[in-house]
């Protein structure tokens, strides 16, 4: 499929064949094209937690209003980062490059996230905003539909997926074969309302 194909046709569903399967290998490689996504100085701090045991996506539907995305997807991703991903072990995001570029990035790193903890918090969200979009695209060409999520206790997800105290959720994206179409695209703002020229 075309990438503008991907991007125009993918909606938002909300059912899923709760029989349907992917492989193994599908799955991999929408988390292989996740993983191709930028992040800032190639921190890589996204962490996909991909939950494939049915009681824990049944606890999870319980705290996530009964939607039943999250047990009907064939894959249900929990899209973390780790905030803390720019103070450790820095120079394996940047070991193969040119010594001169590896000597300039690992001190910018720490200079740009050290005590500023609204960054270290916003960039993983910005990251995950990306990945996700990788994801529900890479999902479109392969024939499959999703849905980002939002609608959780994000603290009740914590706990049920041992979320480290150091990473933090951004959302769900729930993958399979939609069985009902999305609803018609409720309204879409005018350009005008959305682009703005140099400044408000
Ligand atoms: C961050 C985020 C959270 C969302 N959370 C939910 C959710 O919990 N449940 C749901 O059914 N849809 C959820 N959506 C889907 C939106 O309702 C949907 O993207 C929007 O209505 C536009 O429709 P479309 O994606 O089909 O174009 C979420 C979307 C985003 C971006």
């Amino acid at each position: 499929m075309h990438t503008l194909d991907a991007i125009r046709s993918r909606r938002s569903v909300k059912h899923f064949d709760p029989n349907h399967q992917m492989t193994s290998q599908e799955k991999n490689e929408i988390l292989s094209l996740a993983m191709l996504s930028p992040t800032a100085f190639n921190l890589q701090h996204w962490r996909f937690v991909l939950v494939e045991d049915a009681d824990l996506r049944r606890a999870i539907r319980d705290v996530s209003m009964n939607q039943a995305q999250v047990t009907d997807a064939s894959m249900l991703i929990v899209l973390c980062a780790d905030m803390q991903a720019w103070q450790k072990d820095t120079l394996r995001y940047w070991q193969g490059a040119d010594a001169s570029i590896r000597d300039f990035m690992l001190p910018a790193i720490d200079g740009y996230y050290r005590d500023h903890p609204q960054v270290q918090r916003d960039e993983t969200m910005r990251s995950c905003g990306i990945a996700a979009q990788t994801i529900m695209l890479a999902a479109r060409a392969m024939g499959y539909d999703s849905c980002p999520m939002d609608g959780f206790d994000f603290a009740a997800v914590a706990n049920l997926i041992n979320l480290p105290h150091d990473h933090v959720i951004s959302m769900f994206v729930a993958i399979g074969k939609g069985t009902q179409q999305a609803w018609p695209r409720p309204e879409q703002l005018p350009m005008s309302d959305l682009v703005i020229k140099n400044r408000f």
